[in-house]
């Protein structure tokens, strides 16, 4: 596995970090196919805000849609990723002591002029979200075709503090509770696969 200590040096003090090549790059590339699966197989959902009875679609306010991997489907890209985040998991244990236990992600794709405005993702209820991670599966992707995203101070939430473009294979993690962000309007369809690091007691 990559060294991580500087990364995580970096995660420690700014609350973000963008990491390249983390993941072999064809299984980046075996995951942009499975998604591109589960994408032709109608098994997206376009996603909600909000949470239990107060879920809605508003998509002015979130344009993307979803696919969450479970550990039963019978695909070799998804089962791998969720091996390596597993490891991952415990290498994130061993530098923060955060406790974290369980993990989840979905592959996420935004249609052209979709977005996602500032949000944290550690929303009311959904403390057990701990550290987000997002792994970019766009090929081509121009700094015109826009869809960056965007990362805000916590002191500052109108301050930006990194912007980053969804590229093939780059990876970014960040603190669930303390990091605004936001998607910007994609000018292309926008692939990635999301998920967070939690603690759950069990
Ligand atoms: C999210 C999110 C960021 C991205 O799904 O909560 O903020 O760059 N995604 O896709
Ligand atoms: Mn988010």
């Amino acid at each position: 596995m990559t060294d991580w200590s500087s990364h995580f040096e970096l995660l420690e003090q700014q609350g973000w970090v963008v990491v390249d090549q983390a993941l072999p790059k064809d299984l980046v590339l075996k995951l942009f196919d499975e998604c591109q699966f589960f994408w032709q197989s109608n098994a997206f959902k376009e996603a909600q805000v909000g949470r239990g009875s107060t879920k809605l679609k508003q998509p002015d306010i979130r344009g993307d849609s979803t696919y969450w991997l479970n550990s039963e489907q019978p695909s070799s890209a998804c089962n791998e990723f969720l091996n390596w985040s597993q490891c991952f998991r415990q290498e994130l244990n061993k530098r923060y002591f955060l406790g974290l236990n369980s993990e989840e992600f979905h592959f996420a794709r935004y249609p052209i002029g979709a977005g996602y405005q500032k949000h944290m993702d550690q929303h009311q209820g959904q403390s057990k979200r701990k550290i987000s991670l997002v792994l970019y599966l766009n090929q081509t992707w121009l700094p015109s075709d826009g869809g960056e995203l965007c990362l805000y101070s916590p002191e500052h939430p109108t301050q930006e503090t990194g912007r980053v473009l969804p590229l093939l294979g780059r990876l970014v993690l960040f603190r669930s509770d303390l990091i605004p962000h936001e998607v910007c309007p994609a000018g292309q369809i926008r692939w990635s696969l999301t998920g967070w690091f939690r603690t759950d007691f069990i």
